[in-house]
């Protein structure tokens, strides 16, 4: 299913300009992310982790409809998510009036395409989709430098979704910044498959996991700089040549379905998929010509009906 970016992703100074818009009810696009590079480098003192990552945001996502109320509700497509105070879109609005002093309300509607459980960021992108919302809807603006920081304590993911194109991301992910462009090019329109199981992995296992495991597991962060700096700086590499994540192995140790089926897709379709941040999701790249319908059929023989499979389009 291809579906189109109503709201469009909004840059800083776009934003700037719409805030003061008011438009009554409104629907933001939350796009699902791909970690294409991602490097774990090391635990902080405060138990978060260090990393350095690419990535990429689809023309796959969510949509988030909102319009001014009295209070603020959430409700879902989804019966599985949950729509109480647990929800980032509902903690976004609480930080995003506690950030702005805005006293309104708002009723948000929540119509989930982005499994949960997936390394896809959307939860993450779900709560900054909100927090676009509210900007809009009281004209409240928040500088770039303080809608970082409030996005960052709503999770390590959310910095990422108010840059628009391929970005690489350091620290615990409040470090953003573009994508250089001679890079970029080779990422953006790329044509992708998506996939994950019927099951997730919870983030903070995946974490934990990584940490109790051999010291290994870590990629130093000058090397993973260096691998950085050396795909960007070489024109003729591939978009492929750019794909890690180490935190594969921990997750592949535990829920093998994943390697046995990125295995087969490898040697039978001549594929190089890799996990999306802690997984379960897992991805592809394929070329414009190729025809998925025989590696969505090895998919669902491996993985069952439960499995989600979506084409999508790195933007
Ligand atoms: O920030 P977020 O709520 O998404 O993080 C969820 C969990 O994932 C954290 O509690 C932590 O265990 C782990 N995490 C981490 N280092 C990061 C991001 C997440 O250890 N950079």
């Amino acid at each position: 299913m291809k579906i189109k970016n109503p709201a469009g992703d909004i840059s800083d100074n776009e934003r700037s300009s719409t805030v003061s818009t008011v438009v009554s009810p409104i629907s933001i696009f939350a796009p699902a992310k791909l970690n294409l590079f991602l490097a774990i480098t090391g635990r902080r003192p405060d138990g978060f982790h260090d990393l350095v990552s690419v990535v990429a945001k689809l023309d796959f996502g969510d949509t988030l409809h909102v319009e001014p109320a009295k209070g603020l509700a959430l409700t879902c497509s989804d019966p599985a998510v949950p729509c109480d105070e647990s929800n980032l879109v509902l903690k976004a609005a609480r930080a995003f009036a506690a950030a702005t002093q805005w006293g309104g309300g708002a009723r948000f509607f929540l119509e989930k395409r982005i499994p949960i459980g997936a390394g896809l960021g959307g939860g993450s992108s779900d709560a900054v989709a909100a927090l676009r919302a509210l900007a809009r809807i009281s004209s409240r603006i928040l500088a770039p430098t303080e809608l970082t920081e409030v996005a960052a304590q709503l999770g390590s993911d959310c910095p990422l979704f108010l840059a628009s194109g391929p970005v690489i991301m350091r620290g615990r992910g409040e470090k953003v910044e573009a994508l250089p462009e001679r890079a970029a090019v080779r990422l953006r329109g790329r044509r992708v498959l998506v996939f994950k199981p019927g099951f997730g992995i919870s983030t903070p296992w995946a974490y934990a996991r990584l940490a109790t495991g051999a010291p290994a597991s870590y990629l130093p962060a000058a090397e993973a700089e260096a691998r950085l700096e050396a795909w960007s700086a070489d024109p003729e590499a591939p978009a492929e040549a750019l794909l890690w994540n180490n935190m594969e192995p921990p997750a592949f140790a535990k829920f093998v379905a994943l390697p046995v089926l990125l295995e087969q897709l490898r040697s039978e379709f001549g594929l190089a998929p890799r996990m999306s941040g802690s997984g379960s999701a897992c991805f592809a790249f394929l070329d414009d010509n190729v025809t998925i319908a025989p590696i969505v059929a090895a998919i669902r023989a491996a993985w069952g009906a439960s499995a989600f499979v979506e084409e999508a389009r790195l933007s």
